[in-house]
């Protein structure tokens, strides 16, 4: 049987073909970052009329590219739940249009959850239970993962998602969104020990829980000084420029690393499960697998393309329609997150 999985959370417009046995038939994706880079970040409304232009031509080629037609289809599925209210609106409606039309069933995915199940397409085996660490541009969330149908949110941040830390602090070094990918490249040629930038709550092991706002202030005041938000007059040298993207880079993975480190001793848990579009760090990845050696845990991490924004996470729909989980057509968005869900 084969699902339709449709995603527009934010700024990817995406469709994949998947089937029943989790085979990946075909997998679209349309970003918008040349759009949004003028602006330093995702602008709500470029983003929803951008996936308004995109998403029938996606979902088009996932289906053509699966080498099937849309009768073929057995079941439509789409996020719905979180993201920006614009832009879910517009791969709902798609989704419930061709619901509607083929007289298919219409399944919603979220897309914290579809992000841990990156890890159970990627890799073909069963992945749950687990810890799941959410680590994208909106969120950065601890998940108790009892099955593909329980998750239990346990922990997260209190301020700043880590992508956005990323993507607020390359803006303060004049690097190009999206923030993590070039921090991560600046990086490279940087000193990771250059600047001890603080590890905020990483020495409170009792908290699961992350803050990235104090550690974007610290850069900030690295560049510009105390009570100074005017960029325009600092002049960074390439090497000064890598040494804070490096040195922060270093504090941001150090506090994803430690924290989850804790949550799984004290859930006694040995099986790490991480998506998100940070996840796709190449600093992160290594520190990462340094730790689950080191730690003794088995670690999930999606491939890079599995780790942003994609619509193949999204076959997490498979497990909800075999559960019996099919929507009426009144289903809606939720902008927000559902704890718990
Ligand atoms: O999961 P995602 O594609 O979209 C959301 O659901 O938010 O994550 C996007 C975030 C952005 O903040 C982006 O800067 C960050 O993931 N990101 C990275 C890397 N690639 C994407 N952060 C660090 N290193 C990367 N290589
Ligand atoms: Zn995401």
């Amino acid at each position: 049987m084969y699902f339709l999985t449709i995603e527009s959370s934010c700024d990817e417009t995406a469709a994949a073909v998947v089937t029943d046995s989790l085979d990946v038939c075909s997998s679209v994706v349309a970003s918008q970052d040349d759009l949004h880079r003028r602006f330093g970040g995702v602008v709500p409304e470029v983003a929803s009329r951008a996936h308004l232009e995109q998403i029938v031509p996606v979902i088009d080629e996932a289906v053509r590219r699966a080498g099937i037609t849309l009768n073929q289809l057995g079941a439509i599925a789409v996020v719905n739940t979180p993201g920006l209210a614009g832009s879910l609106l517009v791969g709902l409606t798609a989704a419930k249009a061709l619901a509607l039309a083929l007289g298919k069933p219409l399944v919603a995915i979220n897309h914290l959850q579809a992000h841990i199940y990156a890890c159970r397409v990627a890799f073909g085996g069963d992945v749950f239970p687990c810890v799941g660490l959410i680590v994208s541009g909106g969120h950065t969330s601890i998940y108790s993962c009892r099955s593909p149908l329980e998750f239990n949110a346990i922990g997260g941040t209190i301020d700043d998602a880590a992508g956005e830390a990323f993507d607020k602090v390359a803006a303060m070094l004049g690097l190009p969104y999206p923030g993590g990918p070039s921090i991560q490249k600046a990086a490279v040629n940087g000193n990771r020990n250059a600047i001890q930038f603080p590890r905020p709550l990483l020495d409170e092991p009792s908290r699961l829980q992350f803050s990235f706002s104090g550690l974007k202030t610290a850069v900030r005041y690295k560049l510009v000084g105390p009570g100074k938000t005017d960029f325009s007059q600092v002049t960074l040298t390439e090497k000064e420029r890598a040494d804070i993207a490096a040195s922060f880079q270093e504090a941001v993975i150090d506090c994803l690393v430690g924290k989850v480190i804790h949550t799984l001793r004290v859930l006694r848990m040995k099986t790490l499960c991480v998506g998100g579009g940070v996840a796709a760090n190449s600093r992160f990845r290594e520190k990462m697998e340094a730790a689950a050696q080191q730690n003794n845990f088995k670690l999930y991490i999606a491939p890079p393309k599995l780790c942003t924004d994609n619509a193949v996470m999204g076959a997490i729909a498979v497990e909800r329609f075999k559960a019996g989980l099919v929507e009426e057509l009144d289903l809606d968005i939720s902008a927000g997150l559902v704890r718990g869900a």
